[in-house]
């Protein structure tokens, strides 16, 4: 269902409730079921034969919900954490920058919550594999339900200490592509040497700058080259137009300015008057009697950072080990 998209909801079928902004509720469609929100309740047999994307009344006339079609990104946002998640702007630049594409074998390790498995299982399609693993075992037997529950047919998960026990399982992996979340990446990156193709990226997530050094040495031990770190860091720009001002106006704009140190001093009759006079200085954004232009404005940083993202490449005909 995360690679397939449908248009009607079925009985069975994992619709994701978008309740408000800040609530997205994943339900499973079944008949006899009521959702309850604090904005009404909704009947989950009325929700059947409906098309995914539709605004839902609530019972009692008040109150409304949206029903989406399951995505990785909607996903992310709706699913229960058990740790620590990748969201999606480093998810999708980490996807573009080692080139995943349909048919790519991704080795991701650990699994988490799976949020990133389900944008790697996504991109690769049923034409690609996705090798996670996890060696928290009730981590492992909830993301193993889960991703048979979202049938992620392309996804392998084991249960696995990639740092002692390496990457190796009973078929061949062969990735080119490996994601590293893992609080110590240095002991599994030699452990890849086995599993990984002629040609490969890799992605390590690290929070601190003390893991990233010691990640940047296990790379370069071990055969990995063009390495760098990025920083997400995600900013808002407001565009906007802005007065062009002629010399008249700044004139203008200086009487006002001087009219107003002035104003404490002037009779209150005066003062009416200036104040009247202030107001229609007032001129809406791209008012026609005004030229204007378009600028942008950096608003205050968002709050992004999550990881730094070590990545590197390696040819293993290069290798030099
Ligand atoms: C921050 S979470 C990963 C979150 C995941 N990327 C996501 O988007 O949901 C790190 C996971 O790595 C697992 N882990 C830590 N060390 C590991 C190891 N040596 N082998 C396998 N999994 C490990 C932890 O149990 C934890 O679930």
């Amino acid at each position: 269902m995360f690679y397939h998209y449908k248009n009607v909801i079925d009985e069975g079928d994992l619709v994701l409730v978008f309740i408000s902004r800040t609530t997205i509720k994943p339900i499973y469609v079944k008949k006899g079921e009521i959702l309850n929100t604090r904005y009404g309740h909704y009947l989950h047999d009325k929700m059947i034969g409906l098309k995914f994307g539709t605004q839902m009344p609530g019972e009692k006339g008040y109150g409304f919900i949206h029903l989406l079609h399951p995505t990785p990104e909607l996903w992310t946002l709706s699913l229960p954490h058990r740790t620590q998640i990748v969201y999606t702007p480093d998810s999708s630049y980490i996807l573009q920058r080692l080139n995943a594409k349909c048919g790519s074998r991704i080795i991701e390790a650990g699994t988490g919550s799976g949020s990133f498995t389900h944008a790697f299982a996504r991109t690769v399609g049923l034409k690609g594999k996705v090798f996670s693993f996890e060696f928290h075992e009730p981590r492992y037997l909830e993301a193993k339900k889960e991703f048979e529950e979202h049938n992620l047919k392309n996804t392998i998960i084991t249960h696995r200490d990639v740092c002692n026990d390496g990457f190796n399982i009973d078929m061949e992996i062969n990735g080119d592509i490996i994601f590293l979340d893992l609080p110590s990446p240095w002991e599994a990156i030699p452990h890849l040497n086995t599993v990984i193709a002629n040609q490969a990226g890799i992605c390590c997530f690290s929070p601190c700058i003390e893991q990233v050094d010691r990640t940047v040495k296990a790379l370069e031990a071990n055969g990995w080259v063009n390495i760098e770190m990025v920083e997400i860091n995600v900013k808002r720009w407001e565009a906007r137009k802005d007065m062009k001002r002629s010399v008249v106006d700044v004139i203008n704009r200086i009487k006002s300015i001087q009219g107003k140190k002035l104003n404490n001093k002037i009779s209150k009759e005066d003062s009416k008057n200036f104040k009247s006079s202030r107001k229609s200085l007032k001129v809406k954004e791209g008012d026609e009697n005004f030229k204007w232009t378009e600028v942008t404005k950096l608003e205050t940083e968002l709050k992004s950072h999550t990881s730094y993202l070590t990545f590197a490449n390696k040819i293993c005909s290069l290798n030099i080990q």
